[in-house]
């Protein structure tokens, strides 16, 4: 197949296009209606169609005969434990657990929240969920109880479904304590929480909601898929944005089950029956596609994989599950890669692997740096294909279709547009720029099914963060150009997102955090440029005239706050004490001219700057600090 020409029909006839994709999945009603518009005028894919996603995953692969197939591989390294479930019992497991949660009350159109460490359980939680029409939230285990408790007053849960731990290189995470606590903060009381047990040590405290999750499935009988229409949510999932508040992403069902199972077969190229591995979390949006749904759908072998690149035990770990697992695809973020670059620099582990199996690597959830693409081809002979997307588009918005036609790779871009994404390159005023010229990437209206339907409970912000900036036009935050044969790079957030390690996190919300210190008069957090993970917040903080506080004590306050409201996933390290910010006349903080000192690029003092010997107090400030490109250490 040709890439250019599947993708134009993709483009010049969608609706065309995407009723042929809708057929290679299972309806209990195929949708007549292809694509219409909601009550407020945004697209909607397959509106009268009905499925059960869960059915997709599980029941129809043990219909149509492979229920002793492996479904999922649990690979704990932290916990020295390899488990493999078969189709039949993974459906059995997730059919009970279903069971269960009918019996506790839950049906369709009630949400639950799921708070898991990377075990089967989480995705089994998820499974249950979609089988009876539940929606579910997923909570990254990294994030502290008050970011739970944000999620549990966005979505209201009626139970959360936890763990009792989860495990870290150097440590035991007791998750009950968390969620409890997250409990007390939330205004919203969940009627049920039902807690699998692992058994690892961990504290944990009993309330009167607790269900166990072992007696819940075990006291049940299996119970059957719930058809739900194809707009019914399958999930929200919080992210974050240019706010203290994190986004609820909403995603449809029957339009992500069509996407998911094209990515799966056009995009990574796989087929039925291999093993697929993505190497992330089930609380991120590469967990929800494709550690659970996508493989699943594809009836693949998926890994739940309880471990990090390196450190479990060593940086051997990827090598090893490949070789082991036989993987045929596996996907992570170039930051794993990095990781590993660095504890294994001549690639001695890679040698001891047999890593026959591997035909793709793919990366994303940042932005892959060509040294890195290019040591790991040096040392592994299969192609590393970058690929951009994010938490709203749910599935890869550019890259290479491996399974439509490999194209050539150029370095440091992320390739060309997938089908169904019609990507353009904006100026401030919405202008079509030309090839090389950087600006805003954005995708025409339609987007293709399995992307966001609206922001859970905030239309208004749905429509002023993505569809108002430029009419008729999807804005996706990023910035980036194309060149002249359309492949497509992008060079970076134009907001106040930052990328650390491949997590999504929101400065404006540290900063938020930052200033609620009682010495703290003013702030400002900017991500910086970082060898191991892409980017790190730096906190520039402005004391109040009156706080009687030694500097070292008010930055180790400050680094200790911010791990506690938001999780030590934040990996803020690094706060500095400075005189007062750079601004414009106007009051407006110049965080880009702070983050392009640190960075060490080119900048320009904005004409509207208020003082401009600010700039060398920063810089003498960043350099006695040791941060950004004044880093001697
Ligand atoms: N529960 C509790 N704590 C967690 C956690 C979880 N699920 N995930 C991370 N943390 C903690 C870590 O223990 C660490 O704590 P510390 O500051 O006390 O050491 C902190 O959050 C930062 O974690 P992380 O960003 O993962 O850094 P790290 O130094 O532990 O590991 C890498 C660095 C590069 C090995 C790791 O980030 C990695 O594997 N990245 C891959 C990224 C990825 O898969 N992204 C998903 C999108 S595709
Ligand atoms: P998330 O929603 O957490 O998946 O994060 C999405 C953001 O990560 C995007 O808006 C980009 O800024 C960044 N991102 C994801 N993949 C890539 C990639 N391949 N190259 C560059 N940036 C990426």
């Amino acid at each position: 197949m040709n890439y250019k020409d599947f993708y134009t029909n993709s483009i010049n006839q969608p609706e065309a296009f995407w009723k042929e994709q809708a057929m290679a999945i299972e309806w209990y009603n195929k949708p007549e209606t292809i694509i219409s518009n909601d009550e407020n005028g945004y697209p909607v894919w397959y509106k009268d169609g009905e499925l059960n996603i869960c059915y997709l995953a599980l029941d129809k692969h043990i219909q149509d005969g492979y229920g002793d197939q492996i479904a999922l591989i649990y690979d704990s390294p932290v916990t020295q434990t390899v488990k493999k479930y078969t189709f039949f019992e993974v459906k059995a497991e997730v059919a009970k657990l279903a069971g269960g949660m009918l019996s506790l009350g839950l049906k369709k159109g009630n949400t639950a929240i799921i708070y898991m460490p990377m075990i089967p359980q989480a995705a089994f939680a998820m499974l249950a969920c979609a089988r009876i029409g539940v929606t579910h939230s997923v909570v990254f285990g990294g994030f502290a109880p008050h970011e739970l408790a944000i999620r549990i007053d966005d979505c209201k849960p009626k139970a959360i479904i936890t763990a009792s731990s989860g495990i870290e290189i150097d440590r035991l995470i007791a998750y009950k304590p968390l969620v409890d606590e997250a409990i007390e903060l939330a205004s919203h009381r969940p009627k049920k929480v039902i807690v699998f047990n692992r058994k690892l040590g961990a504290r944990v405290p009993f309330k009167k909601y607790d269900v166990d999750y072992d007696a819940l499935v075990y006291g049940s009988e299996e119970t059957p898929c719930v058809p739900v229409n194809a707009t019914h949510p399958l999930y929200v999932l919080h992210t974050s944005g240019t706010t203290g508040k994190p986004k609820g992403i909403v995603r449809d069902t029957g339009g992500y089950a069509v996407a998911l199972k094209f990515s799966m077969q056009y995009i990574y190229g796989v087929k039925e029956n291999e093993v697929f591995w993505a190497a992330s979390d089930v609380g991120w949006v590469v967990g929800h596609s494709f550690i659970v749904y996508g493989p699943l759908i594809n009836r693949n072998t998926t890994i739940i994989f309880e471990g990090k690149p390196i450190k479990t035990p060593d940086a051997s770990a990827f090598w090893r599950i490949i070789e082991e697992h036989k993987v045929n695809t596996m996907f992570t973020a170039p930051t794993a890669i990095r990781a590993i670059k660095k504890e294994d620099p001549n690639g001695d582990f890679i040698k001891k692997y047999d890593l026959s199996s591997l035909k793709t690597q793919f990366l994303a959830g940042e932005r892959c740096d060509v040294a890195t693409l290019e040591w790991y081809l040096e040392h592994i002979p299969v192609p590393a294909i970058d690929h951009w997307w994010q938490t709203e588009s749910g599935w890869p918005m550019i890259a290479n279709m491996m399974g439509v036609e490999y194209l050539p790779i150029k370095p440091g871009s992320v390739g060309k547009a997938v089908c169904g994404f019609d990507i353009t390159i904006f100026d401030e005023k919405g202008t079509e720029l030309g090839p090389n010229e950087e600006g805003y990437v954005v995708l025409k209206l339609p987007l293709p099914p399995g992307t966001l339907m609206d922001l859970w409970n905030d239309n208004p912000r749905f429509k002023a963060g993505y569809l108002n900036k430029f009419p008729g036009y999807y804005f996706s935050g990023d910035g980036g150009f194309k060149d002249e044969d359309d492949y497509i790079f992008i060079t970076g957030r134009v907001d106040d997102v930052i990328n650390v390690a491949g997590h999504r996190l929101s400065t404006a919300e540290m900063e938020e955090i930052v200033a609620s210190h009682h010495s703290v008069a003013e702030c400002a957090v900017i991500g910086i440029n970082d060898a191991l993970k892409g980017q790190t917040p730096l906190a520039l903080v402005v004391t109040k005239l009156d706080a009687e506080i030694e500097h070292f004590q008010l930055e180790q306050e400050i680094i200790k706050l911010v791990r506690q409201q938001i999780g030590a996933v934040a990996s803020l390290r690094n706060v500095v004490i400075v005189e007062r910010l750079p601004k414009t006349r106007s009051g407006k903080t110049l965080r880009k001219l702070m983050r392009s000192i640190s960075d060490g690029e080119n900048y320009q003092i904005p004409s509207t700057i208020d003082d401009e010997s600010i700039v060398d107090e920063i810089i003498t400030v960043l350099k006695k600090y040791e941060i950004g490109v004044y880093n001697t250490k």
